[in-house]
């Protein structure tokens, strides 16, 4: 199968913000305990915190990492996670059936986010609390002493405010599982007088009010209208989530649904606007695709969990090469759509729908999708180019006019390089890509790393990478025509430098 597409110097779409290539960090089963943090553990270091897990997180250069929920954080007191850790309470976690024992709270995570060198994008607790707590955290995080809060940081130690910048006005308020659920009416409200007392706190923040948590939701695009009629003024981003899941084993299909995610990112764009144009504001409001990955293969092992377990085994999904695909092309449509989303986060980061993976008192691994984002947070940093694609295209179940190729290209100006990230979706057959390349003259030809298996369904494990990428070097750059061939089901990463 042929395919063409032109990557042009000029042809801008924007620049990436580096917080795409967030991630999120939830209690929630083994993220945090035996995840980051395992004391005991060999590789720990004297806090507890795992350094083998720090290295590979490091290895994925995350700029950000949402804490402490998802639906965890709308029954949080933030108070039991502070202070002497032996005074903590041990708390039962209503969004999941689980025993909290805040042994890891807000200090201990800052702290962990310095050892990987991100910065901490923190939620607060819209469900069972809200304004008066919410205004109470980000004194004590940020404001620098003589008040009541700053003050008690202070006491546990932490002379310093954390300065956090990025907060997360509560998580998925539309879903009827969410510890106190609400209308968008009653969200609305709640949100913006909860943004209101935050900002008055610290005015330097940024705060994403919650949209809907899947474009499938009954009350989508209601919820994000009438929410951001309320927040309009106080929010800076909108948030949307979306999971992937191939339950008919129907591969043409799931590699399909990037298509609705880029539709669900230009909907909600389009009702920000709408809501900006309604009241004559000057402000944008960006996106934060702040949950988005493949969450399905752990489901029936989940059902079977035994209640008020501590950290027990949830949402360990085993990643399939298939996964790696589709993680790819959502990378690919959150960079198509850089002039809107801001900020997003692959959900999540340790042991829940993860892409690095732990085994109590064993090794760390890396899964399948690790490798995609990979290669993104590394070198899709700069200005987004519309790349305009000619391939052949397929109907799905649900899906109509799927091109087999999706791809988009991004200059990195500063190290004088071009990448191309691009999906072959076609299962059975290779496809033989020509790129026209314009205005980059003194461009070369660098590598070309893919990630493919004959075997959609293989996975990695602690004992072996079966799914891991390799680097070609071949691939021809005459003039301005760059020829290579995709494998057939793979991810690609094609890159041209100035020498
Ligand atoms: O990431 C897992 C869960 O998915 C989060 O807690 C929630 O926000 C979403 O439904």
């Amino acid at each position: 199968m042929k395919a063409k597409l032109t990557l042009h110097k000029e042809f801008s779409i924007g620049e990436t913000d580096k917080r795409i290539y967030g991630s999120f960090i939830e209690h929630l089963g083994r993220a945090v305990y035996s995840g980051i943090y395992e004391p005991g553990h060999p590789q720990s270091d004297h806090e507890g915190f795992r350094d083998d897990v720090a290295a590979l997180v490091k290895e994925l250069d995350i700029p950000i990492v949402r804490y402490p929920g998802g639906n965890f954080v709308s029954g949080y007191n933030w108070e039991d996670g502070v202070g002497p850790a032996a005074n903590r309470p041990m708390r039962l976690d209503l969004a999941w059936g689980t025993r909290e024992s805040n042994q890891i709270g807000t200090n201990e995570f800052a702290r962990w986010a310095k050892k990987v060198s991100t910065e901490v994008m923190m939620a607060v607790n819209l469900g069972t609390r809200g304004a008066d707590a919410a205004r109470n955290l980000v004194e004590y995080c940020n404001f620098k002493r003589g008040s009541f809060w700053s003050d008690l940081r202070r006491s546990h130690g932490v002379p310093e405010p954390h300065g956090f910048k990025l907060w997360c006005l509560g998580n998925e308020m539309d879903g009827p599982w969410q510890i106190c659920h609400r209308t968008a009416e009653e969200y609305g409200r709640a949100a913006a007088e909860a943004a209101k007392v935050m900002k008055w706190t610290d005015p330097s923040i940024e705060l994403v009010a919650c949209g809907s948590s899947s474009a499938r939701m009954a009350t989508f695009g209601d919820w994000e209208y009438t929410a951001l009629d309320h927040l309009y003024d106080f929010a800076d981003y909108l948030s949307l989530h979306i999971y992937f899941a191939n339950k008919e084993g129907d591969a043409l299909n799931f590699l399909g649904r990037s298509l609705e995610m880029d539709r669900f990112i230009k909907n909600v764009a389009g009702i920000c606007d709408l809501v900006k144009a309604k009241k004559k504001s000057r402000k944008i409001v960006n996106l934060s695709f702040d949950e988005w990955n493949v969450w399905y293969h752990s489901n029936d092992a989940d059902a079977k969990i035994e209640k008020w377990t501590e950290a027990p085994p949830l949402l360990e999904d085993i990643y399939t090469m298939e996964d790696a695909l589709a993680a790819g092309c959502m990378l690919i449509t959150l960079l198509k759509n850089a002039d809107r989303v801001k900020i997003a986060c692959l959900a999540q980061l340790v042991n829940v729908i993860a892409p690095i993976m732990t085994e109590k008192g064993g090794p760390a691994w890396r899964q399948t999708i690790f490798y995609p984002f990979m290669h993104a947070s590394k070198y899709g940093r700069g200005t987004v180019l519309r790349v305009p694609v000619s391939s052949d295209k397929y109907d799905s179940k649900e899906y109509w006019d799927v091109p087999y190729l999706e791809a988009v290209g991004v200059h990195n100006m500063e190290r004088r390089e071009l990448t191309v990230f691009a999906v072959n979706r076609n299962l059975t057959e290779a496809l033989d890509l020509t790129a026209g390349v314009y205005g980059f003259e003194q461009y070369q030809f660098i590598e070309h790393i893919t990630l493919n298996h004959e075997n959609l369904q293989a996975v990695n494990s602690a004992k072996e990478e079966t799914v891991r990428p390799v680097v070609r070097h071949k691939g021809t750059i005459d003039g301005a025509v760059l020829e290579i061939r995709l494998p057939p089901a793979s991810w690609n990463v094609i890159r041209l430098g100035s020498v």
